[in-house]
């Protein structure tokens, strides 16, 4: 398994971290052949998963029961949990209590916790306890409703100068990895020569260390539209809905179940059955 050190030989090295999403078993399981370097378990499930239509309902309770799943199918991956809404905002000791629930019962290998410098001390309290933090800044969607919507960010030189700041504090307070979301690339890219701990991308161009997208984006499973940053490499809505359409269709038509779905008996075993 990959460890925050072998990512951090990946950025010196100038190998590229390959991040996915994952939520359950299956997409756990698929991710690990898939040969992913590292699996996050975002809160991003309350959309693609739960049908709401923000991260904001997703519950620390949610989190844990899919993050117990996704660590059933990919044991062998490293895996890192999104800490949910207001779960890391109250204070240092809440925050320390919800962070030992979902890292001991899920067994990730880190936890990551969205914003800049308000949460360092977030950061720094985790990583002393033993928890290793993934920091994510740029477009944060826990807070789309200060933000006033899903939008890129860092586009003024205010803007761009405070994400640096706060990538540069994040590292210093221990983050093992930071996500860039949403970001300008010549902006992510200064970012990622500016420190020395990986950066992740999801729309933030090509000169980041590796790249995050979501399953459901991805995979088109369930999700009709999607964002500029988001490469389709399949078509799951196609395929399952011709999938599910065909059966719905033979079961009316008396096409399924065919013989070779059929189990028999004996007609001996069942003599003096019949009327
Ligand atoms: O929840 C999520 O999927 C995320 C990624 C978009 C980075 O936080
Ligand atoms: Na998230």
């Amino acid at each position: 398994m990959n460890t925050h050190r072998s990512f951090l030989k990946m950025k010196e090295e100038s190998n590229k971290i390959a991040m996915v999403t994952a939520y359950d078993y299956p997409s756990a399981k698929l991710s690990e052949k898939a040969g992913v370097d590292m699996i996050l378990v975002g809160d991003s499930l309350g959309m693609v998963v739960l049908g709401y239509d923000s991260t904001i309902p997703v519950t620390l309770e949610d989190m844990i029961h899919h993050g117990k799943a996704v660590r059933r199918g990919a044991p062998n991956t490293f895996t890192v949990i999104d800490m949910p809404f207001m779960t890391f905002n109250i204070s240092i000791e809440s925050t320390l209590l919800n962070a030992k629930r979902l890292f001991q019962e899920t067994g990730a290998e880190a936890l990551k916790i969205e914003g800049g410098i308000e949460v360092t001390e977030q950061v720094k309290a985790l990583t002393n306890a033993g928890i290793p933090v993934v920091a994510h800044i740029g477009l944060t969607p826990q807070s789309v409703n200060v933000m006033g919507g899903y939008r890129v960010q860092g586009k003024t030189s205010e803007d761009a100068k405070r994400l640096i700041r706060e990538a540069k504090a994040l590292e210093e307070a221990g983050s093992i990895a930071l996500v860039l979301e949403c970001v300008p690339e010549k902006l992510a890219s200064l970012i990622t020569s500016e420190i020395n701990i990986p950066t992740i991308g999801i729309g933030a161009g090509k000169y980041c260390d590796g790249q995050v997208l979501v399953y459901h984006d991805l995979l088109q499973y369930g999700v009709d539209r999607l964002a500029k940053f988001v490469k389709a490499y399949g078509n799951m809505n196609d395929h399952t809905h011709d999938a599910l359409s065909t059966y719905v269709a033979e079961v009316k038509e008396g096409k399924f179940p065919q013989k070779e779905n059929t189990y028999t008996v004996d007609e001996e075993a069942l003599k003096g059955l019949y009327g």
